[in-house]
């Protein structure tokens, strides 16, 4: 083998041996840069005769040519391992599964109040929703809770700008405010029949919503939920009370042997006035009289704020609470876990 050729293999081997372009670029400037090989094979035929030149220069260029091919090649080979490199490092794994959005739920409170309008729905009730600030005359006055009535104190209230000094605006504190609300709407309606003693359409409605109260601990939370219930016509009785109160728990509980007691108490927006408890016959709450309602036959004085007659109009209401009520349907011990927004809690009812 002549120099030539060996010179080429070398060349070969070098920018085989190159791993990055630098490298070749370096190993390139050994054989064809300024002070290359090649260039000074080149220099050195100066002193060579012309035949010399001639036979000697074209075995140069071939060497040249194939170093040049070589260099071209490994260039080629070390572009295309850049870009493979790059490809798998940007690759997408299109198997992996994707990052699903959670399924939302309603809040369990929500689901209470669902089957609460159902249920009283299927008994020919109304729903009315109202206004949760709300004027000291819906709140208390028309609910026989005149000015420095004691009842007054049983409600630690929250009040709020507007209304007079004398009548202040508030948060609602309960849902009885809309008793009268939707009664005089529906008074209102059928005026002319009443005024003409042709009497009116029963009012039965229930409302639910939001109600607040300066209290906070395990069972009490400052916001929480009401449901009113109001049925008013010329013979609704206290019979019917208990008819329907006891038919709603046992089909919202989902328990036949259901038992509730109707305990006196007072409210000054009915008379008598009643607070109903309920006990599981089985579980474990069996044995247990738990709270869950005021009730009673509603107050003349109220059945008067409503535009009626308390002589020939009558009937009684109730006020629930459906917090109370979702933590006895599913097990809940701490009304509060209703209110912090974590999802580990809330996803259980879904
Ligand atoms: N409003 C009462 C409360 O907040 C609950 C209540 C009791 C509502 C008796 C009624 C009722 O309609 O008749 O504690």
């Amino acid at each position: 083998m002549n120099e030539l050729d060996t010179l080429v293999d070398r060349a070969r081997n070098d920018f085989a041996q190159a791993a990055t372009p630098a490298d070749l670029e370096n190993a390139k400037a050994r054989y064809l840069g300024k002070a290359g090989r090649i260039t000074e094979l080149m220099k050195g035929m100066g002193a060579l005769s012309v035949d010399e030149k001639k036979s000697l220069g074209a075995s140069i260029n071939l060497a040249k040519q194939a170093i040049e091919a070589a260099l071209a090649e490994r260039r080629q080979a070390l572009a295309d391992a850049e870009m493979q490199t790059q490809l798998k490092a940007e690759a997408l794994d299109v198997t992996l599964p994707g990052r699903q959005r959670g399924a939302g739920g309603l809040h369990p409170v929500s689901l209470t109040l669902e089957r609460i309008e159902a249920i009283f729905g299927s008994m020919g009730f109304d729903v009315a929703e109202g206004p949760e600030i709300e004027s000291d005359w819906f709140n208390f006055t028309a609910l026989n809770t005149p000015e420095d009535h004691p009842a007054r104190s049983m409600h630690d209230t929250f009040y709020v700008e507007g209304g007079s000094a004398k009548a202040p605006n508030l948060l609602r504190t309960h849902t009885s405010p809309m008793q009268i609300r939707h009664a005089v709407q529906h008074v209102k309606r059928h005026r002319a029949a009443i005024d003409a003693d042709a009497g009116m359409p029963e009012i039965r409605v229930i409302a639910p919503g939001r109600t607040y109260r300066v209290d906070s601990d395990a069972t009490h939370s400052p916001m929480f939920h009401q449901c009113e219930g109001l049925w008013i016509g010329e013979n609704v009785s206290f019979k019917d009370l208990k008819v329907v109160f006891t038919d709603f728990c046992r089909t919202f509980f989902e328990n036949d042997d259901l038992v509730l007691r109707f305990r006196p108490s007072f409210f000054p927006f009915t008379e008598p006035s009643a607070e109903i408890d309920i006990q599981f016959p089985t579980g474990p709450l069996a044995g247990r009289w738990l709270e869950v309602a005021g009730s009673g036959q509603v107050h003349p004085n109220v059945v008067r704020n409503m535009g009626l007659d308390p002589e020939r109009y009558i009937g009684f209401a109730f006020g629930m609470g459906p917090d109370r009520l979702t933590m006895l349907r599913y097990g809940v011990n701490d009304l509060r876990l209703f209110f912090d927004g974590d999802v580990r809690f809330l996803s259980q009812f879904r």
